[in-house]
């Protein structure tokens, strides 16, 4: 007995000491060579969210959280989209308030109520009865406290990217979004560029088989940007974090075309990083002191493989001198696509059905489809979600468009009474790659079971789709 509790203490002092040491996440266990982490249990009572649609709502009334560079941008958009009203704005700073007001005023809206200063305020903005939607564009660490509080004040809630950095962030939004009813969605703009929801349309279509292999990215050197954050709290997370913590740019587009948990799910995943090597000089030239625990590589890695043997690539790398790329890549049975740096698509001709494409028989598929071949595609399989608006999203803009038709698809849905285009799965996927990235890298590039989100639905809906009225 004596010999029995000696070595339960010294089990118990290792795991502490190494739990000291290793800053990885923790609530995983290591089975068969593969990291599993603890999936909580769904609460009795508590359903999933899969195909959610709330009642109609006539006006959809918003307040804004963070008006910083990002924020202001939408509350202009919105002023372009019918059944919305701007009811509460909030930030620490009054500029991006102001900014904003100014906006409702050129629209002929009235100024919506303030909530400036105070660091708990976005409380009261929540607990109003007159809004609807709660709408986040704040630094990465308030996005999940405050999308699990205005969901427990009764509000649907739309988060920018990332919505959760941490894998309790992410059970914390899918729990309180199945236990209250309400929408709480990644506001993932990248999905709808006109490339990007074209491909998906062909690619829905079949034009390029079965697709195989994917790869998306966020590769962008943000030298320029920096010190623009509010207190650097970018360049902070990046200083503290390893793994792929801005990735929903590259996987959001990637993963509606594989279908994920609608027939299909991220089963394993491992990372892999380069060593810090302009992170710590950028800090110390933004923040002003040494950062040698400086954590996040300067060019990270996360390969992924489904349940239905395809493989995901995804990369991030905002640190180097390397060219602006969101790529965004499909390779199938019968066809490829690709975005960055050269646009294109390339098929198997005889695969085409006949009156996909101009001069089928020219094509070949040792090189990209001439221009007007791309073209004639990119008309013929325009989605339908974009015909109606692509005039007005290209007016109103937001990285060329793609950001009202977000918003709008949004606003659409919960004016109709559908199911979103994102739901918290989707966010829940999206986001784990920070967490499950860092995990893998700190044990070697080790395989990591991705988590079943939705707890036993990935395979209920058959085949991602956007609900139309
Ligand atoms: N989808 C895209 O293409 C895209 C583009 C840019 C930024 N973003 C995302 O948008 C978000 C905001 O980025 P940004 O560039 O505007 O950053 P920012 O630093 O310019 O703005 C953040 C704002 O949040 C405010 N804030 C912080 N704590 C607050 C609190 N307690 N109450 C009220 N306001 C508070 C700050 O005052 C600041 O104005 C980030 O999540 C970022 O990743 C997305």
């Amino acid at each position: 007995m004596k010999k029995l509790l000696a070595k339960v203490a010294l089990v118990a002092i290792c795991a502490a000491t190494l739990g000291a040491c290793n800053n990885a996440p923790k609530g995983y266990t290591l089975k068969n060579g593969t990291y599993h982490y603890n999936v909580p249990a769904r609460p009795a009572g508590q359903h999933d969210m899969l195909a959610f649609a709330a009642e109609p709502i006539d006006t959809v009334r918003v307040g804004f959280i963070g008006l910083g560079m990002r924020g202001p941008g939408a509350v202009k958009r919105f002023t372009h989209i019918p059944g919305t009203k701007v009811v509460a704005l909030c930030d620490l700073n009054p500029k991006g308030v102001a900014e904003s007001q100014g906006y409702l005023a050129a629209a002929g809206q009235p100024a919506a109520e303030e909530y400036v200063g105070d660091p708990e305020a976005w409380k009261l903005l929540c607990q109003r009865d007159d809004i609807d939607l709660v709408y986040i564009a704040t630094d990465w660490a308030n996005h999940a406290p405050m999308g699990v509080y205005a969901m427990e004040q009764g509000k649907h809630v739309a988060i920018e990217v990332p919505a959760a950095m941490t894998m309790d962030e992410i059970w914390a939004l899918i729990n309180t979004s199945e236990r209250t009813r309400k929408h709480c969605i990644q506001l993932e703009n990248c999905v709808y560029d006109f490339f990007e929801i074209t491909t998906l349309n062909m690619a829905q279509q079949g034009l390029f088989g079965e697709i195989l292999h994917v790869e998306g990215a966020y590769i962008h050197n943000l030298d320029e940007y920096w010190s623009e954050y509010w207190n650097n709290w970018r360049l902070k997370y990046n200083a503290k974090a390893r793994g792929d913590i801005y990735a929903t740019h590259g996987i959001g587009p990637v993963c509606q075309v594989l279908d994920i948990h609608r027939g299909d799910r991220m089963k394993t995943l491992v990372a892999m990083d380069t060593k810090p090597a302009n992170g710590p000089k950028i800090y110390k030239k933004h923040i002003g002191e040494e950062c040698p625990t400086f954590a996040q590589g300067d060019h990270t890695m996360t390969m992924i493989r489904t349940e239905k043997g395809k493989t995901i690539h995804i990369q991030h790398d905002v640190l180097t001198p390397r060219p602006y790329s969101r790529m965004y890549q499909l390779t199938g049975t019968a066809g490829f696509a690709n975005k960055y740096p050269v646009q294109g698509y390339c098929f198997h001709a005889e695969e085409l059905p006949n009156d996909a494409a101009p001069e089928l028989d020219n094509l070949n598929s040792h090189k990209f489809v001439p221009e007007d071949v791309k073209a004639a595609l990119m008309e013929k399989y325009k989605h339908p979600i974009v015909k109606d608006i692509e005039e007005m999203a290209k007016k109103v803009g937001g990285h060329g468009g793609m950001d009202y038709i977000m918003d709008y698809r949004l606003v659409y849905c919960l004016r109709n009474g559908l199911p979103l285009d994102m739901d918290v799965y989707d966010l829940a996927e999206w986001c784990c790659l920070a967490e499950l990235g860092a995990l893998s890298i700190e044990h070697n590039s080790a395989p990591v079971e991705v988590p079943d989100f939705t707890r036993g639905g990935w395979n209920k809906i058959q085949g991602y789709r956007h609900a139309m009225k």
